[in-house]
Order: structure tokens, then sequence, then C-alpha cells
């Protein structure tokens, strides 16, 4: 395969995908390979679901683009099923009644700086510092990347976006280290948080500290920002990580598993937030066109109807569990079909993914030692059971 114009940005594997029908892939030889990876936690349904093809196949027929310089049925329908999902889940979660916004995207780093943009407008200019967690990951755009927790991937694109700081994660006394000095809190405009740090090996955030972050901005009228683009529609079992940690956030970013493959991202931000921007503020000649928005509303019904939320918690229950008395496993953590898996010392994990993908499994080796697992939302006990042997068997090789 030529791959010589391509930018050398990623080390793909030595296989070519080709096809893809529910839970499995194949590649140009005729392979089969069970998808414990969903892209990147991107196709929740499955490979080709048959409501999202649809919906995408009558759309592409009708009118496949529309410029945000008119209006488009299809984003209203969408940006309120958004709001309604987002909505129910604050009130069960918090007991607080809102409502909001979106704006739509293309990618999560583009529903992360609109997430800054906006904060930035709402704030006027006096507040401009975003506190983030340490070895969290928002995206690879410059604002984005300014907000992500990690060194190594900033390092050499400075200058970055200035106004971001880091708490170290689930260490409250970093709060007041970092807010405490040079007046900090009185520019705190947010916080930025993932309910579970994906990238960085799957690390939930714990309860306590959230709560601790979250008052501290509320205390200091600062916003709270959750990056969901990972754990958001499912993914942990509940429609939003926000859920588990129990706190109100004030703007909330999606996209990866938003349109099942189909490029589209959100930002949703309550509607008092929201309205800091006015025409002119912010845009994008993608973001919102009926393409995506189809496959986007296609794909959150599915989930709704076939029950996918209580799937994943279920059946993530059962994986966790089992991971955990598999040889070799250090620590699952996770929640829903978010999982990681710590190998004991010696086991690398590239070595384990690459026997799992020779075995007909694919799954993530996000770290030196920790696999990363996001079966798709629509798994069986049946492949589940299969998912769990190959993966047991690569790491006993
Ligand atoms: C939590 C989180 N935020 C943002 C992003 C960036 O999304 P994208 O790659 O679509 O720009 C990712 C991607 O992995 C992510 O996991």
């Amino acid at each position: 395969m030529n791959y010589n114009h391509v930018m050398n940005t990623y080390s793909p594997q030595e296989v070519t995908l080709v096809r893809g029908e529910g839970c499995f892939v194949y590649d140009d030889k005729g392979n089969r390979y069970l998808d414990f990876l969903c892209g990147i936690a991107v196709t929740s349904l499955g490979h080709a679901h048959p409501q999202v093809t649809q919906a995408l196949q009558n759309q592409v027929g009708v009118i496949s683009h529309v410029s945000n310089l008119f209006r488009n049925e299809l984003v209203g329908e969408l940006a309120e099923i958004i709001d309604q999902k987002i909505s129910s889940a604050i009130r069960s979660a918090t007991g607080s009644s809102v409502s909001g916004k979106v704006f739509f995207t293309n990618s999560g780093a583009e529903s992360i700086e609109c997430a800054i943009k906006l904060t930035r407008k709402w704030a006027h200019g006096r507040r401009n510092l975003i506190v983030g967690i340490e070895k969290s990951f928002h995206g690879r755009t410059l604002g984005a990347l300014s907000a992500t927790g990690q060194k190594d991937k900033q390092v050499n694109f400075e200058p970055l976006v200035p106004g971001f700081a880091h708490v170290r994660l689930n260490q409250p006394e970093d709060i007041d280290k970092v807010l405490g000095k040079d007046h900090a809190k009185d520019t705190l405009a947010a916080i930025i948080l993932e309910p579970i740090l994906g990238e960085a090996g799957v690390w939930p955030v714990d309860i306590e500290f959230v709560r601790e972050l979250v008052a501290t901005a509320k205390a200091n009228k600062a916003l709270v920002i959750c990056d969901e683009i990972q754990t958001g529609l499912g993914r942990t079992g509940r429609w939003f990580g926000f859920e588990r940690l129990a706190f109100e956030p004030d703007i909330v970013t999606l996209a990866k598993s938003l349109g099942n493959g189909f490029p589209i991202g959100a930002c949703w931000a309550r509607s008092d937030i929201a309205d800091a921007f006015v025409p002119s503020d912010h845009g994008s000649t993608f973001g919102g066109q009926p393409l995506a928005c189809s496959a986007a509303l296609a794909t959150i019904r599915a989930i709704e109807t076939n029950d996918l939320v209580a799937n994943a918690r279920e059946l993530g229950q059962w994986l966790i569990s089992q991971l955990g008395k598999v040889d070799g496993v250090a620590q699952v953590r996770g929640e829903g079909l978010l999982i990681g898996v710590e190998l004991e010392e010696g086991i690398q994990a590239k070595k384990v993914s690459y026997k799992a993908l020779t075995n007909g499994l694919i799954v993530n080796p996000i770290r030196e030692s920790t696999i990363r697992l996001a079966p798709p939302l629509i798994l069986d006990m049946d492949l589940a059971k299969t998912g769990l042997e190959i993966l047991g068997e690569a790491i006993s090789a």
C-alpha cells in the first residue's frame, strides 16, 4: 500500500480495513476482526448500522449540503434532542432545571475550540484563565492542545495559547496551589474536565476531587466545561459521564460517536451562556450540515430505541469484573464500555494488542502497559466472551 504521500502523524497497523458490519471489520485479505475499539470510541452502533445507513442514503439524495447562511430543519431538530438529553441528565444528576443551545462542529477539537471561545466571550475579557487536569486530552488544534494536560504533546508546538493552567488528577490540594497564587481565582473563567480521562489510559476522575473543583469554579463565578467527547452518548453506561459525578456542567462538548462515524461534533451551553455569542462571533462551513445531522439523529434514536445505554452498563460491568480475573492483569479501570486494562509489570501493551490483532481482535495499546477497550454499545454477551477470551490469550502469550 502506498502511504508515501500521507503525513507521518500516525503509525498505522499493516492491516488495510475495507469493510465493516456490526461488531466486526474485515481486511483486504478477507480476515475478520472483532472491533473492541470502534475507530477510537466512534462506531458505538457498530459498522454499517442499518438506521444510520438508511438516514444517510435518504439524505444524500435530497440535499447533501446547506450552509449556515440558510436554515436547515435537521439542525434545529438535532439541537433540540441534544439539549433534551443533556438537560434531562443534569436534572436527574443534580435536580437543576436548565435548558441550552448547541453549536455544531466537525470534530472533537473544534467542539473544544467553541467551548474556549464561548468562555472567553462570556467572560468579556475580564477573566481569561481556564484550569484543566494534568494528563487530560482535549484535542490537537492549538486551543484544545493548550487545554490538554500533556507536556509531551505540546512541547514542539509552542507558543501555546495563553490562559491555561493544570492541576494534578485527583489531588484536591493542587486546586488551591494553582488557584491560590497571583489572584488566579479572580481571573478564573472556567475549569475543563473529562469525567474519565480516556486518552490518558482510562483514569476516572474522583467524585470528591470533582466536587472541590466544581465548588471552586462556582464560588468564583467561573464555568464548568465537561468534555464528553469520548465518554458521552452511552459509552460509560450512562448518557453522559458527568452523571456519575453528579455535578452540573455549564458547557458540554460532544463528537466521536455522535454520527457513528460520520464526522460531527457539538458544543452545548446553558442558554444564558450560549447567548454570549452573536452572529459573526463563531462559525463553520460544514458544522451542522444535513448529512452529519441526519447521521447523528439516527444514531441518538438507535441508542435510545435499542436501550444501548443499559446494554453498555450491564456488559461493561460484566467485562470489568471478568477482566480483573485474567492472569497478567494488574488493574481494570473505567465504566460501562470504556475500559482501561493495566497489565502486570513486564507485559507490553503493544505486544498484547498485536497478538490480539493476529487472533482477530482489535484493542488499543494506549500507554506502555495499558490497553484501552471501547467496544460497540451493541455488543452482546457471546461477543463479549469471545473478546475476553482472545484478549486473555494474547496477554498470557
Ligand atoms: C476527551 C476528548 N476530547 C477531545 C478529543 C479530540 O477529538 P478529535 O480527535 O475529534 O478532534 C478527543 C479525541 O480523542 C477526546 O478523547
